[in-house]
């Protein structure tokens, strides 16, 4: 899926949130946006999955126009959102349900993978913060929606299971082509998993600078870390976040 942002605006209460905003992530690509909290991240995901409609501005998918639609892509929201009165599988299982039969044998092999199987028939209140934001994660990946957005999917994480999880996403993308945006605080994790990260400027909202990860893509990326051009791009990112 190829996705286009152009000339996006929003206003919230008479506030300028995002103002003229203008991107796109191609088929198959890995985009990552980092930016300072409250400049509109959350805020754009809203508006890509239908939920806000923008003031002024086009999103396209695949060249067709879908603002304020919904339904064209998986989301993953901030905080984890599940249904308190459905188990962790009936909860993965929400995505597919939409659309055709449930797959369960991907799904509790998802939930095995996340480090879930034991608890897939508990509820959401029996489980950390952490393992929320995991169901959450893979009720997302067991969409059929070839656009994944993630927003912060794995800020709750400690930092083993965050580095796990990372790397299972990026063994992920080996086997399955998928377009993804991510929001992530973290340059590491940007330079770790993204073909491009778009740096955002505080709010009104838009891109300020736009870097192209030098990278080859895949899990021996990790191996990169600590190298003089790792440590440069990271230094590069660091800088463009700085408050001016
Ligand atoms: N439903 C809403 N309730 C409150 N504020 C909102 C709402 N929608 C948009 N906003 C505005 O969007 C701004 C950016 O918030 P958000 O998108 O969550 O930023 P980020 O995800 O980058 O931290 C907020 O400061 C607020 O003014
Ligand atoms: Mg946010």
């Amino acid at each position: 899926m190829k996705l286009e942002v152009k000339g996006l605006s929003f206003t919230y209460e008479q506030r300028p949130v995002i103002q003229g905003l203008h991107f796109s992530v191609q088929d198959g690509e890995f985009v990552s946006l980092i930016g300072p909290s409250g400049s509109g991240k959350s805020t754009l995901f809203y508006l890509l999955g239908g939920l806000y409609r923008p003031q002024a501005g086009e999103i396209h998918l695949n060249g067709r126009l879908i603002n304020g639609e919904r339904g064209h892509l998986a989301y993953m929201p901030q905080q984890p959102s599940l249904m308190p009165w459905r188990t962790i599988f009936d909860n993965v299982r929400l995505a597919q349900e939409l659309t055709r039969r449930t797959d369960r044998v991907r799904l509790n092999q998802l939930l095995k993978e996340a480090g879930l199987a034991e608890v897939a028939r508990r509820y959401p209140h029996e489980l950390s913060g952490g393992m929320q934001q995991r169901v959450a994660f893979i009720r997302a990946l067991a969409s059929d929606h070839d656009l994944l957005c993630l927003d912060e999917p794995f800020g709750a994480l400690d930092a083993l299971t965050r580095t796990r999880m990372q790397k299972w996403l990026l063994s992920l993308l080996e086997q399955e082509r998928r377009t993804i945006l991510f929001i992530t605080h973290s340059i590491e994790e940007a330079i770790l998993l993204s073909d491009r990260i778009l740096v955002l400027s505080p709010s009104p909202m838009k891109v300020a600078q736009e870097v192209a990860v030098p990278f080859a893509r895949g899990q021996e990326r990790d191996e990169r870390r600590g190298t003089k051009e790792w440590i440069r791009l990271q230094r590069e990112l660091e800088a463009m976040l700085l408050p001016t």
